[in-house]
């Protein structure tokens, strides 16, 4: 234990009740340590609404601070312990850049059901709200594009390219009714020389953490660990997943991890994903399996959160000095509309 653990355990005593610490499983072991729920994107929402505490401080990105905040109870309050950790994939979808394009679309007279992944901004969620579409994880992502097909003429995936492309695989869609968009700051580019009319219309985002993952690596992994498991993470490229044998969300691969530990002891598990999980998912299983990263990943986002800065919101917290998260009046209807249409198509 270092001082600053210490601090933080003394301060929970003291806020007892009032406070209940969350965080993404990227986050690293210092912090998760002090957790009262860790989660992936789609269970630390679904917590949300069943937590008492007063105070919710959430150790993970922006956006799940945000999706925190819309379903938070009346009078509860939602703490960043780093309000600058940002998704970098979600900052590749500026809002208004988004009603643009939506606009362009019905103009050219598509009916196409927006799917806004987690990982957005409020406004592109209140956005996705407003044009009828709903927000998606990593876990839910295929029920969640079948949900939308069933209530347009197409889709729009926005923003993880890789996401939607390993999505529509599942679903049997086929790579030419499938289109990456091409859009400069002002909205789609050059429209009669794209495939406007296609099912499926791809914002071209990703997340440069997990779409660094080459080819290459697989085959590597297989070379060093004869007989080895690969799985990964769907923001990975589709050339990658092919070459997998598994793919899914951050608590796919947790039970993934288990699922070898306990049915083939002694083999090799190599997880594409962030490093953080992976290093705790090699810790809790050693002696059963062997874990390994497909590659160093680490999320610089996620990692602006660390244990001093948890330290510092508790005691901003206990002081009443602490800046709860606020939302935006306007946009708290329609995002909060997007997210409760996923929770109630994949279950609360
Ligand atoms: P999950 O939905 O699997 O938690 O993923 C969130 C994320 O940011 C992955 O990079
Ligand atoms: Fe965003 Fe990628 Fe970091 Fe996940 S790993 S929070 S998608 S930048």
């Amino acid at each position: 234990m270092n001082s600053t653990t210490d601090a933080i355990a003394v301060l929970r005593k003291e806020l007892g009740g009032d406070i209940c610490i969350m965080g993404h499983h990227y986050q690293n072991d210092a912090v998760i340590a002090h957790c009262d729920i860790s989660g992936d994107s789609l269970e630390l929402a679904r917590h949300v609404p069943h937590v008492d505490a007063a105070h919710i401080v959430l150790c993970g990105v922006c956006f799940m601070g945000e999706s925190a905040a819309l379903l938070a109870g009346k009078g509860q309050t939602v703490h960043l312990p780093e309000p600058d950790a940002d998704c970098l994939m979600s900052a590749m979808i500026p809002a208004c850049l988004a009603r643009s394009v939506l606009k362009q679309l019905a103009d050219a007279g598509r009916n196409i059901v927006p799917l806004a992944y987690a990982n957005t901004s409020l406004a592109v969620k209140a956005l996705t709200g407003e044009y009828g579409g709903a927000v998606c994880t990593s876990a839910n992502a295929t029920t969640m594009l079948a949900w939308a097909l069933e209530r347009g003429d197409g889709v729009i995936f926005m923003p993880d390219k890789n996401l939607g492309h390993n999505v529509a695989n599942l679903l049997g869609i086929p790579v030419d009714e499938r289109h990456v968009l091409r859009i400069d700051g002002r909205g789609i580019i050059d429209s009669p020389s794209q495939p406007l009319g296609r099912k499926i219309l791809l914002w071209p985002g990703s997340c440069s953490i997990h779409a660094r993952f080459r080819p290459e690596f697989v085959e590597e992994a297989r070379a060093r660990y004869r007989g080895c498991r690969v799985a990964v993470h769907p923001e990975c490229r589709q050339e990658i997943v092919v070459l997998c044998d598994a793919a899914g969300s951050t608590s796919f691969l947790i039970r993934e991890a288990a699922r070898v530990a306990e049915n083939a002891p002694g083999s090799t598990l190599v997880i594409g994903t962030e490093e953080n999980l992976v290093h705790r998912l090699a810790a809790s299983h050693r002696g059963k399996c062997d874990i390994f990263p497909l590659s160093r990943a680490i999320c610089p986002e996620m990692s602006k959160v660390t244990e001093k800065k948890l330290l510092d919101v508790l005691k901003d917290i206990a002081a009443r000095k602490s800046e709860p998260l606020a939302v935006d009046k306007n946009l708290f209807e329609p995002a909060l509309l997007s997210l409760t249409r996923m929770l109630e198509v994949c279950g609360n």
